[in-house]
């Protein structure tokens, strides 16, 4: 059995978040538990592609409107991810550095979507199933279907996963020239509030559809940026299957970017020596208890709230923390939190910018770990934290609410229900005291860091959803 994952993110090639994590570890577990599993992306000017060998394994072209576009297929060599990695290259549409964001962006995944059947349709390849990561590639299960050239794939299963149903791939009417030829009479699978959304296509044709927790699932019924009812009324073909994590590369005891490495006996000594290796180099107190926050800087996450934690926090509880963010994006967002570097508060630092081993690093480094999202389809820090043994402090929504039990409830981390500042800070506050109760603080460490958020089950659940489909 063979499945293809389709996804413009996968570590190690180009991550710019957790879709990344999720479509580089997925696959491998799939892998190991006897299906063949494998990746097709675009292709990037990036340093993973750069150092690795890839082989040509195909050329074609295909019209995008009128324009005549030749396309090559790029496979990693030595299977040193653990699946098959196949990477696109469109010269002049899909060979640059960065993810997103670029003004053409939009003809850049349809000629990625386009260049994917091309090349099925040269090699006669037909997948057993064919599984659609987030909008980007939202428009495969109808052109499977219904375009001319492609729907010998008509009868292939399709499965969606929504990794964020905030951003949709709202495309005007005036591209459709640029889409392969489908069948007219259907454009309405393609249709949602006068525009052309690629997610609602998706969450129409696509034969089975998943969020990455059930209480995201949950929450995309009742609001999804407009969506809400067509999740809601394709709930049958619907399922949550939280996300695991990837044990060989986030796990303390091998970690290679960690200043020390520890298991679960020896997690409060190990952690203190990360962050004192850290408090070397930045300014933080490695005296003290060590909160942090990563990731991007997106009112989504709530760092806009951060400006003001941390001056509520320093205020009040100066000598009882450090802080420390990691972070990049919003430029207003980062601003204000630069501004706070400014003014030097004591036992607080920032890294703008993006660095995986960092962020390694303080995951092992941190007691606490702060995620203010306000929303929150999985999240991969949570859980990456617990690993590390450091405690999560969560606003209660969608992944983070399943996944992080608070203590009152006998379980092992603290939530908050509410975004305010007062709320925010007393979690904060519950962690500072839980911190200087030493022995039942370690003991959760280690009760964390043998929680089992493996991929193994989680990968199991997508087979026998592929199963159950076929
Ligand atoms: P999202 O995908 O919505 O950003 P997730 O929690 O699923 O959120 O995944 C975020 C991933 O990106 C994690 O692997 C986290 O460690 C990583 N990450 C986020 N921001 C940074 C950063 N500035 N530097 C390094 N890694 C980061
Ligand atoms: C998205 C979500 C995040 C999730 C990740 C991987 O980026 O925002 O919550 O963990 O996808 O599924």
């Amino acid at each position: 059995m063979k499945v293809f994952h389709l996804s413009v993110e996968c570590y190690p090639v180009a991550k710019v978040g957790g879709l990344a994590d999720v479509v580089g570890a997925l696959p491998k577990y799939q892998t190991k538990l006897g299906w063949e599993a494998a990746v097709v992306m675009p292709w990037y000017d990036r340093p993973f592609v750069r150092d690795h060998a890839f082989s040509l394994v195909h050329e074609g072209t295909f019209y995008q409107g009128s324009e005549l576009l030749s396309y090559g297929v790029y496979k990693e060599d030595h299977q040193v991810l653990g699946f098959e990695l196949y990477l696109i290259k469109i010269p002049g549409k899909l060979d640059r550095q960065e993810v997103y964001c670029y003004p053409d962006e939009g003809e850049q995944f349809i000629a990625f979507q386009h260049a994917v059947l091309a090349w099925f349709k040269d090699k006669a390849i037909v997948p057993d199933i064919v599984h659609c990561h987030d909008h980007h590639v939202g428009l495969m299960p109808f052109l499977m279907k219904y375009s001319n050239d492609y729907n010998f794939l008509a009868d292939v299963k399709t499965v969606a996963t929504v990794h964020n149903g905030q951003y949709q791939g709202w495309t005007h009417w005036s591209k459709a020239i640029l889409l392969p030829a489908f069948d007219s009479w259907k454009w309405g699978l393609l249709e949602w509030d006068g525009l052309i959304n690629p997610l609602a296509a998706l969450i129409k044709c696509c034969d089975a559809y998943t969020t990455v927790s059930e209480g995201y699932l949950e929450e995309l019924y009742v609001e999804a940026n407009g969506l809400q009812h067509l999740f809601y009324d394709e709930r049958n073909k619907s399922i949550g299957i939280v996300n695991g994590i990837d044990w060989e590369i986030w796990d303390p005891k091998i970690d290679y970017t960690l200043f020390e490495n520890y298991d679960v006996v020896q997690a409060f000594s190990g952690k203190l020596k990360n962050k004192e290796a850290l408090a070397k180099q930045y300014k933080i107190n490695p005296d003290r208890p060590l909160l942090v926050f990563i990731g991007r800087f997106a009112t989504e996450k709530g760092a806009d709230l951060l400006p003001e934690i941390i001056l509520d926090l320093t205020e009040k509880y100066r000598d009882r923390l450090s802080i420390f963010i990691l972070g990049a994006g919003d430029p207003a967002i980062q601003s204000r939190v630069k501004s706070l570097v400014d003014d030097g508060i004591d036992n607080f630092d920032v890294f703008f910018g993006y660095d995986e081993n960092l962020a390694h690093w303080l995951y092992a480094s941190a007691d606490f770990l702060l995620m203010p999202s306000r929303v929150e389809p999985c999240g991969l820090n949570q859980l990456y934290a617990m690993k590390y043994g450091t405690l999560p402090i969560v606003h209660q929504v969608g992944g983070l609410k399943d996944t992080v039990i608070d203590l009152k409830n006998d379980g092992y981390g603290i939530g908050f229900d509410s975004l305010t500042i007062t709320e925010i800070s007393a979690a904060i506050v519950r962690a500072i005291n839980f911190y200087d109760s030493k022995k039942q603080f370690e003991e959760n460490q280690r009760k964390m860091m043998q929680l089992d958020f493996s991929w193994d089950k989680s990968a199991a659940k997508y087979i026998s959803l592929y199963n159950q489909i076929m």
